[in-house]
């Protein structure tokens, strides 16, 4: 069912919102529902991470979380404490925005959210409700009940949809807001948290609201690999993949979003949840096989990508100089987990490939820390890559790369090859400066 924004008690009246969590999805919770005129308390195990956000400094980088957090400290209906116990004593709502890992078998885990449903279970005021914000296995909002052991507590499934890098934009002017939950009363106090962002909200079941979260994830990397697998085609026949699928997205029923091919997909979200639908619809004795394909698909387009790099690169003595643009798993984010970038490399530098990549927010110690056995060069600047490189990848759409000058980039690079995954290269000066992905006839 589609409702209407519900009929919800005023703002003023309504009791503090708490939120469990102060990672990307809790902090843009708390920010932007204190933006919107709530009450609200953040909690989060990490004493550090606490002292900065109190002190009105974002503990991740994230576009408008900063102004939203001063904003919040200075109207003083935003605070953040340590631990989830402290959080809740005067909370009508509290949100669970707590990670939800893969765990070794690569269902998620569910130990934080489980831990903190213990911890929080006797704080909890008389009638409060508890939603669960985190990507989860069909059942949990049931588990998160029994955690709690509280009879007079309703538990909803409300998934967030927000991307990383957008997600106070996405909070904010969100495409639906999906609730679900047994109890009306429940539902409708969860809806009026939204009710200023006038969105259709659908009211449903928990179970449908959990998988809601995981299909719509299905769905999107579905397409990715769609056009990426369109994108090879396009390569091998000399077709433009990026015209291409401009072509077939200004169908209205296709549409444009998230139609550009790239590298292959990743970042802490899809990979995740492509293996827990699968592994939830397989012990359901439903396999899902389209979306296994998917998967197979994404990681046979990482090895296309890697093989064809190393093809441009052609066979050079001691191994072939590979620059590279962008590590990051996309544009606008300091994140690498899960990257495209970093699959395609470890495969290029296992073909032979000595790697020199430049990444607008990655340093030298960051992918250290981060990988340490990955034997790539990073350097602190795009041209500087490409110094001497017999092929240069693009695997991140920053946009800085689309200013670059490719004149200057065509004097540095030993071989005339460049391979824009992204397509973010102005495509007619590359043609211009003979800068081709063109394989050598001799390799
Ligand atoms: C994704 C979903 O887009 C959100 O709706 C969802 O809430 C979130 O996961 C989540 O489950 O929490 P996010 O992981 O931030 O958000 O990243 P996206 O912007 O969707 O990008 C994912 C991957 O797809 C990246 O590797 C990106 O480069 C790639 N991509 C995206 C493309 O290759 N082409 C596109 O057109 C769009």
């Amino acid at each position: 069912m589609v409702s209407a924004p519900f009929e919800s008690q005023s703002v003023a009246q309504a009791g503090e919102v708490a939120v469990i969590g102060a990672g990307y999805v809790g902090l843009t919770s708390a920010v932007c529902l204190a933006h919107l005129g709530h009450r609200v308390v953040c909690a989060d195990v990490d004493a550090y991470k606490v002292a900065e956000l109190a002190a009105g400094r974002p503990t991740h980088h994230e576009p408008g979380i900063d102004g939203l957090l001063r904003a919040g400290l200075d109207a003083g209906n935003l605070r953040f404490v340590l631990g989830a116990a402290e959080a809740v004593a005067d909370a009508d709502v509290v949100l669970l925005c707590l990670p939800t890992p893969m765990g070794a078998d690569g269902r998620p885990d569910l130990t934080a959210l489980t831990g903190v449903a213990a911890a929080i279970g006797p704080q909890l005021r008389p009638g409060a409700v508890v939603v669960d914000k985190s990507t989860v296995p069909v059942g949990t909002t049931r588990v998160v009940a029994e955690c709690l052991g509280r009879g007079d507590v309703a538990v909803v499934a409300n998934p967030e949809f927000l991307r990383e890098g957008q997600a106070v934009h996405d909070f904010l002017h969100p495409d639906r807001v999906v609730i679900g939950g047994e109890d009306r009363d429940a539902t409708a106090r969860v809806a009026a948290l939204y009710e200023s962002l006038g969105c259709p909200v659908l009211v449903t079941d928990a179970v449908s609201a959990e998988i809601t979260k995981y299909a719509a994830n299905a769905f999107l990397v579905t397409k990715l690999s769609f056009a990426n697998s369109v994108a090879a085609v396009c390569e091998a026949l000399g077709g433009d993949a990026h015209d291409v699928l401009r072509g077939v997205g200004y169908d209205h029923r296709v549409g444009h979003a998230h139609l550009r091919p790239g590298p292959g997909w990743g970042g802490s979200c899809f990979p995740k949840d492509v293996q827990a639908l699968l592994h939830l619809a397989h012990d359901a004795g439903e396999p899902f096989h389209l979306l296994q394909a998917v998967l197979d698909a994404n990681e046979s387009h990482f090895d296309r990508v890697a093989e064809r790099v190393l093809a441009l690169a052609g066979d050079v003595e001691g191994g072939p100089v590979v620059a590279a643009w962008g590590l990051t798993f996309k544009a606008d984010t300091d994140d690498l987990r899960e990257s495209p970038a970093l699959a395609v490399l470890r495969r290029v530098v296992a073909g032979g490939g000595r790697v020199r990549v430049y990444d607008p927010v990655t340093t030298p110690e960051r992918l250290a820390a981060f990988d340490p056995d990955l034997a790539v060069g990073v350097v602190a600047d795009a041209y500087e890559a490409c110094t001497g490189a017999d092929v240069l990848v693009v695997l991140t759409e920053w946009q800085e790369f689309a200013s670059v000058d490719l004149t200057r980039v065509a004097s540095l690079l030993r071989r005339p090859h460049v391979y824009d995954t992204r397509g973010v290269l102005d495509r007619s000066e590359l043609a211009r400066l003979g800068l081709v992905a063109r394989i050598p006839e001799s390799s």
